[in-house]
């Protein structure tokens, strides 16, 4: 196998593609297909059988290293890649092409020795211990110093060499230290942040509305991360520290960014993000990758995580405006860490790997090529179980790679724009979802679904948007619970509509700015104009309630009162209160949902909307998706999903 044929070579030019993406590209003949590789984990003989089995699968991408540190640095600055070379070297003349992990994601037990103080800290003033994996302080100059060395050695090696077709840079960034520092590093690095932020105490003082409960600062050094405190702890200080978070693990990967940067500049890099990760403000990380990737474990058992995944998809592809997005991890069968690990049905890995393609990934990657013999995943699926080759999970492995390499047109081919969109907003999510609100059932993961899902039911494509995208192209715009919004963004969302865009919010939803501090002027301030209405009074349900409509169907979690003024109701409840309405605004319209309708009326509500809008369902059987992308040469490719059971027939 030659690399470099360059046939793929013009795909990163295409839209939203960083020009060094054509080093990936052109180490590939088509999607991307294999997985985590960890020979580490084995010895000679079973290295022989992977390279077999690797080409009996269509394998042409490993994931090497990313738990490797402590067997390439086994002490400070003794580094020892010479295991590595030979993995590397082999996966090359087989012709595997290799996205190399930097290794940081899990230090060596000795700088834990060492160093104690790059362990990071609970809330509570709790050490985490090694043991397990990502024990490090993101704050701490002492890992980044270790992990930025051991990068620099790493990239120098295998900078020319020809299997390297990718950085992968750490593992899940925030997956198991997300909000866990509260160390004094941590501690003095906040207070650096909100300097920065700020500029003076005063503007602190006034955006963490510090006159409430006698909380107000005199000096920086008497600022906290929010540690464990007798009762609630201050809002703004909460929003603000989950900003930092994920700063704060930005840094780090910046960190790691710019020594490959500067060793390999002419290879891509990315990060693999957790499943729609609350933690990090994913807009703010992909615009520092050159390719989004993503880890998509859908849980077998549940039957609503078909349509959970097809959201996460959605949103991985709009991070970097609609650009092709990896599929990084994903279990063939089962997982080990859920309560009870459902395996998957024969032919829901094939279903499952297609749809995330349907949904514009360039690859289809699995944790991991080999089920682990020892440590806490032995359990977990891989390509090749405990039982080897002859097992109906390497069967489906084995044929799954040879139909993805008969469709080499797919890699790097272009995800359709889709004619609706759904707004979400990192840090409209966290502040949403803070204590001391007027119910707990107000979750942006959950609205989101709700929203997404009549337009997924109906087969009709949608693309998930930041709230400073330019919105214009987009028909329909659905907005569930933007509950802390800007002046500016708000402004925006009128200009949107009188524009002649349909906006579909939802409630509780313009209800405080950035700083977590109320919009004055009657619920919702920003959007009352363009709503025509007003909220005089939120009342959310208690649990399991339900508020009946007047034509049947029902309202669920919440409820408010509204005051019409000027929107008209489109569905009130069973003693005349309005519960939806709609605007006509400029040329637009804005719709409104005061509560969480059941789904058969969301997506009544949803149909009504989306014609609306002008924009017409595909006529195809229910259970059925169809997504198209579009080749370098110009076709157009529609990949059919159907996930319906049992046997059916098709024209
Ligand atoms: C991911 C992680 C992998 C592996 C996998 C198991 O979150 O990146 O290393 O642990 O989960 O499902």
């Amino acid at each position: 196998m030659t690399y470099g044929q360059g046939e793929f070579g013009t795909r990163a030019e295409q839209p939203g593609g960083p020009a060094r993406l054509a080093h990936f590209y052109d180490r590939l003949d088509s999607i991307a297909y294999g997985g985590d590789y960890n020979p580490e984990q084995w010895g000679p003989e079973t290295h022989a059988e992977d390279a077999e089995l690797m080409r009996v699968a269509g394998v042409n991408l490993a994931t090497v290293g990313i738990f490797s540190w402590a067997k390439s640095e086994p002490a400070p600055g003794a580094y020892d890649f010479g295991w590595l070379d030979g993995h590397l070297d082999r996966l090359a003349d087989a012709g595997v092409a290799v996205c190399l992990a930097t290794m940081t994601a899990s230090p060596p037990a000795w700088l834990a020795r060492l160093h104690p103080e790059t362990l990071p800290m609970t809330a509570d003033g709790t050490r985490l211990h090694p043991g397990s994996r990502q024990h490090w302080c993101p704050s701490s100059p002492v890992f980044r110093q270790y992990a930025t060395r051991l990068v620099e050695q790493l990239a120098k090696r295998y900078a020319g060499h020809p299997a390297l077709a990718l950085w992968h840079i750490g593992n899940e960034f925030g997956c198991h230290i997300s909000r866990h520092c509260h160390c004094e590093v941590s501690t003095a690095a906040f207070r650096r942040w909100l300097r920065a932020r700020y500029g003076t105490l005063d503007a602190l003082n006034s955006a963490w509305s510090t006159d409430f409960w006698s909380q107000r600062y005199g000096d920086w050094e008497e600022i906290h991360t929010p540690r464990t405190a007798p009762s609630f702890r201050n809002p703004t200080q909460q929003l603000d520290y989950l900003r930092f978070s994920s700063d704060e693990l930005l840094e780090c990967y910046r960190a790691e960014k710019a020594v490959l940067d500067a060793v390999t500049p002419g290879v891509p890099v990315t990060t693999n993000f957790v499943p729609v990760a609350k933690t990090l403000d994913l807009f703010t990380w992909a615009r520092e990758m050159d390719v989004v990737s993503y880890d998509s474990y859908p849980d077998p058992h549940d039957p609503d995580s078909v349509h959970e995944a097809a959201f996460s998809y959605d949103v991985m592809r709009g991070l970097r405006d609609g650009q092709p997005w990896l599929l990084m991890e994903q279990a063939p069968s089962a997982v080990n860490w859920r309560t009870r690990n459902g395996r998957k049905q024969p032919g829901r890995m094939r279903l499952d790997s297609w749809q995330a393609v349907a949904h514009g990934a360039d690859s289809v990657l699995f944790f991991q090529w080999r089920q682990s013999r020892g440590g806490a995943e032995k359990f977990h699926s891989a390509m090749v179980p405990h039982g080897g080759p002859e097992t109906r999970i390497f069967r489906e492995a084995t044929a799954l790679g040879a139909e993805l390499a008969a469709h080499p047109e797919l890699l790097g081919s272009v995800p359709e724009r889709a004619e609706a969109a759904l707004l979400l907003d990192w840090p409209n999510w966290w502040a949403l979802e803070q204590d001391a609100h007027p119910s707990a059932d107000a979750r942006m993961l959950d609205a989101a679904h709700a929203h997404h899902r009549p337009l997924y039911d109906a087969s009709v494509p949608c693309d998930v948007v930041p709230v400073d995208r330019d919105w214009s192209a987009y028909k329909l715009l659905l907005v569930p619970n933007l509950y802390s919004v800007s002046q500016e963004t708000a402004d925006r969302l009128h200009t949107y509509v009188s524009s002649g865009g349909t906006l579909l919010m939802s409630y509780f939803s313009g209800i405080t700015d950035e700083h977590d501090r109320v919009h004055l002027g009657g619920y919702p301030a920003p959007f009352r104009e363009l709503l025509g209405l007003r909220v005089e009074e939120f009342e959310p349900l208690p649990e399991g309630g339900a508020l009946r409509f007047g034509g049947g169907g029902e309202g669920t979690l919440w409820s408010e009162e509204l005051a019409l003024e000027g929107a008209a109701p489109i569905l009130t409840y069973a003693d005349g209160r309005p519960a939806a309405t709609r605007n006509p605004y400029g040329t637009g319209h804005a719709w409104y949902l005061g509560t969480r309708p059941d789904p058969v009326t969301m997506r009544a509500i949803l149909d009504r909307a989306r014609l609306d809008a002008g924009i017409r369902a595909p006529d195809l059987p229910v259970g059925t998706q169809v997504r198209t992308r579009i080749t370098a040469d110009g076709r157009r490719v529609a990949i059919r999903l159907d996930h319906r059971e049992g046997t059916v027939t098709v024209s």
